[in-house]
């Protein structure tokens, strides 16, 4: 960060400048984060440590906190992601109890209103003084649409009704007078918003979605792409991938920066972390909530051979498909610049013991990535 930018956190400056690797923590409103694992140091979901830990990740000068949409969970022993904080809620009680974070808030696009996006967004940007930034997903879970009552649209007709949804949102967001919005799906008429939100011309906008849908939605409308990388034995098919992205949404005028979600496990040796790693996903993992997540997700279809399967199963279970970062100190340093020579721009990091991890993280990993150039050292107000 140069020193022009030092007393300025808005979300715009912070997730958009400065370090070359940007960084946040994801998934700590819900119970069990990212983890689908019985083991008992997993996070159970309680106000007093959800501070803690948004403050700690305040203090170190990460970019972002991030939580998920989630209405209901997945069942199996660990009940995972049965509880989850509702995210706008979260993210204006975490705002104004943080200084420099951006807080960002997952909205699941057909199940709440554009105007109301748009008071809560303008609500929670006043608060942090201009640190918000929206997450929006089209959804996939159907039981959680059936609680709503809500239609689940064929795949691609999602991100046509999120391109109406999206333009009546920034229409709201920027347009001081009054203004009708007809389209295929509302017919507002008289709309008003205020007050505006304090970032020109909004908030940023993320969208977490990888199909060729989602990508030509995201690079026509959004700032951000939050992604999994598929291929995580070479990392080259994601450096063609995100640059086949960047230069989509180059060619849209728009510069879309790419978001990964890492899941992490740093231990003093590589075999500590390997062997614990082993332990909450083969010993203590809980593969019927896995499945049962994976069922929906649509993953448990024919053309997947078990072994693949099976390995996708584990992975979602380490860390819901994110990309592993599991080693030393130096090993993970290592491996977040090879993300960033790829073209990543931040990565969104889950645990499974979120305050001691988050702890560790500061302590060892963070010193390490400004040592490598890939952050630069975090200076306070
Ligand atoms: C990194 C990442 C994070 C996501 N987070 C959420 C979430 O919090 N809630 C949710 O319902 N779906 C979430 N999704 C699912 C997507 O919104 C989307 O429904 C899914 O990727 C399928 O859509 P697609 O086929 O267009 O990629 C996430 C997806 C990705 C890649």
């Amino acid at each position: 960060m140069n020193s022009a930018k030092i007393t300025d956190f808005t979300a715009r400056n912070r997730l958009f400048g400065g370090n070359r690797m940007k960084l946040g923590v994801m998934a700590f409103n819900c119970s069990h984060g990212s983890t689908i694992t019985t083991v008992p140091e997993a996070w159970s979901l309680d106000w007093d440590s959800t501070l803690d830990v948004a403050k700690e990740v305040d203090r170190s000068g990460m970019e972002a906190i991030l939580p998920v949409g989630r209405w209901r969970g997945y069942g199996g022993p660990s009940d995972f992601n049965s509880a989850a904080y509702e995210s706008f809620t979260w993210a204006s009680a975490l705002g104004a109890s943080t200084r420099y974070v951006t807080v960002l808030a997952t909205c699941h696009v057909p199940l709440v209103h554009p105007l109301m996006v748009a008071k809560m967004s303008s609500t929670i940007d006043h608060v942090t003084k201009g640190r918000f930034a929206l997450n929006i997903v089209c959804g996939w879970f159907k039981n959680e649409f059936d609680m709503f009552g809500a239609v689940m649209r064929p795949h691609d007709d999602r991100y046509k009704y999120a391109t109406e949804w999206l333009d009546f949102l920034k229409r709201a967001w920027t347009q001081s007078d009054e203004f009708d919005f007809k389209s295929e799906n509302f017919d507002a008429q008289a709309v008003w918003s205020q007050p505006k939100p304090i970032q020109t011309p909004h908030p940023p906008v993320m969208n977490a979605g990888g199909s060729p849908a989602a990508q030509d939605f995201t690079t026509r409308n959004c700032d951000m792409n939050f992604v999994h990388l598929k291929d995580r034995a070479n990392l080259e098919t994601g450096r063609r991938e995100i640059a086949q992205l960047k230069e989509r949404a180059r060619l849209h005028g728009n510069q879309t920066r790419v978001w990964v979600h890492v899941y992490v496990v740093c231990r003093e040796t590589e075999k500590e972390a390997k062997d614990y790693l082993h332990h909450y996903v083969h010993e203590k993992g809980d593969w019927e909530a896995a499945s049962n997540l994976l069922r929906i997700f649509g993953l448990q279809s024919a053309s997947y051979d078990p072994k693949t399967l099976q390995d996708h199963k584990a992975h979602f279970i380490a860390g819901h498909g994110g990309y592993p970062l599991v080693g030393t100190a130096e090993q993970i340093a290592e491996e977040l610049g090879k993300l960033a020579d790829i073209g990543v721009d931040g990565c969104l990091i889950s645990w499974v013991d979120y305050k001691n991890e988050l702890r560790q993280w500061n302590a060892e990993v963070l010193p390490l990535l400004v040592q490598s150039g890939l952050r630069q050292p975090f200076a306070h107000r």
